[in-house]
This record gives C-alpha cells, sequence and structure tokens, in this order.
C-alpha cells in the first residue's frame, strides 16, 4: 500500500480555479460518490486504460492486491470515460480514494457530447513507478487474478463488469475491457 496523498497535495496546477474538470475513466464512472455540478461524456488523448494498477484496499488486501485500471502513456491512442464538473472540496476526498499509487495530472479533455468542445482536465494516473503497479500480463492472466480478489469497496470482479457495463452504456467499449469481461464470465 502507497500513499501519495501528501504528493497530491503539493500539486498546484488547478490553485485559484472554483471549477475543475475531473475526467474519470474507471471506477470514477460508474461510482462517483462525490457531488459534482455537472457531468459529460469526454475523452483524452496520449493514454490508453490498462488493468496494471494493484488495489490493495479496494479490490483486494495486502496479501492479495487486486487489479484495476490506470492509464498508460501511448502516443495517439485515445481513452473515453467521463468528465465531472467539480468544486475544489472535492479534491481532499479524491486524494484519499485514489491514495495507493495515482497521482494527479493535467491533461487536454475533449467532450465528446453534442455541444463537444475542449477544456483542461485533472485526472488520477497510476506511474508505472508506483510502489502498487502490477504491470502488463495477458488479458486471460488479469481475468484469472480479477476472479478471486476481493476488498473492502467489493469484489474485484465488480468493478471490472461495472466498468465494462458502463463503457458499453456510453458507447464507447474498450477493447482491454471487454476481452478481460469475456474471459471472466467465460470462467464464471
Ligand atoms: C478513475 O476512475 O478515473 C481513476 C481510477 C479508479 O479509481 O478506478
Amino acid at each position: 500500500m502507497v500513499d501519495t496523498r501528501s504528493i497530491n497535495q503539493q500539486i498546484r496546477d488547478f490553485d485559484g480555479q472554483q471549477q475543475v474538470w475531473l475526467f474519470g475513466y474507471g471506477s470514477l464512472i460508474y461510482r462517483p460518490g462525490f457531488s459534482y455540478l455537472e457531468s459529460r461524456p469526454a475523452f483524452i488523448k496520449g493514454w490508453e486504460r490498462r488493468f496494471w494498477q494493484g488495489s490493495h484496499d479496494h479490490r483486494g488486501t495486502m496479501a492479495q492486491p487486486g487489479r484495476v485500471a490506470t492509464l498508460i502513456e501511448k502516443p495517439n491512442a485515445i481513452c473515453h470515460g467521463m468528465a465531472f464538473l467539480i468544486t475544489p472540496e472535492v479534491f481532499s476526498y479524491l486524494d484519499h480514494r485514489e491514495r495507493n499509487g495515482y497521482l494527479r495530472f493535467s491533461t487536454p479533455l475533449y467532450f465528446s457530447d453534442e455541444v463537444q468542445g475542449t477544456d483542461k482536465a485533472l485526472v488520477y494516473v497510476a506511474t508505472p513507478d508506483n510502489g502498487a503497479f502490477l504491470g502488463p500480463a495477458s488479458e486471460l492472466e488479469i481475468a484469472r487474478h480479477i476472479a478471486h480478489c476481493h476488498g473492502a469497496s467489493g469484489p474485484n470482479k465488480d468493478y471490472l463488469l461495472n466498468l465494462h457495463a458502463a463503457l458499453n452504456k456510453l458507447g464507447t467499449p474498450d477493447p482491454h475491457v471487454e476481452s478481460i469481461a469475456r474471459h471472466l464470465l467465460q470462467s464464471a
């Protein structure tokens, strides 16, 4: 278990802003858990979603960490998700929830609803140098891993399947998530 809270509290990227767009690509899409002023489907560029981050708290334990989503830098990649317009009071909730390895980044944001447009977003990313990073594995191996993990927020399997359903509902399925979901459902 790592704790990125004090590092994140020193990041000044959004200082002075009364409202900030937060980009969610994992559990934040289907279970925000905080209040927000507005939400809009959106995407960011240059990052792809991968189940390469360990979860020692929400979806696993210290002895058996689960696997949850992070973003990996990749030129020309697009990651679809949900943007939430929040006020800075929400930062401490997010820093606590994302403390096991995630750092605050800022990135250009592209809205994908009918209004479209761009802005700047806050996004939590667990980079490969964090202590809870598990790294690449095949989608079959990831599914087998997820199938037997469970943490304080519930079964690891629910994280994956809820995210899969939310991305389908948004009309932006992710092949990596779909493939893990298929393996998980086949072995059920
Ligand atoms: C996110 O959803 O944006 C961050 C990763 C997670 O909490 O699942």
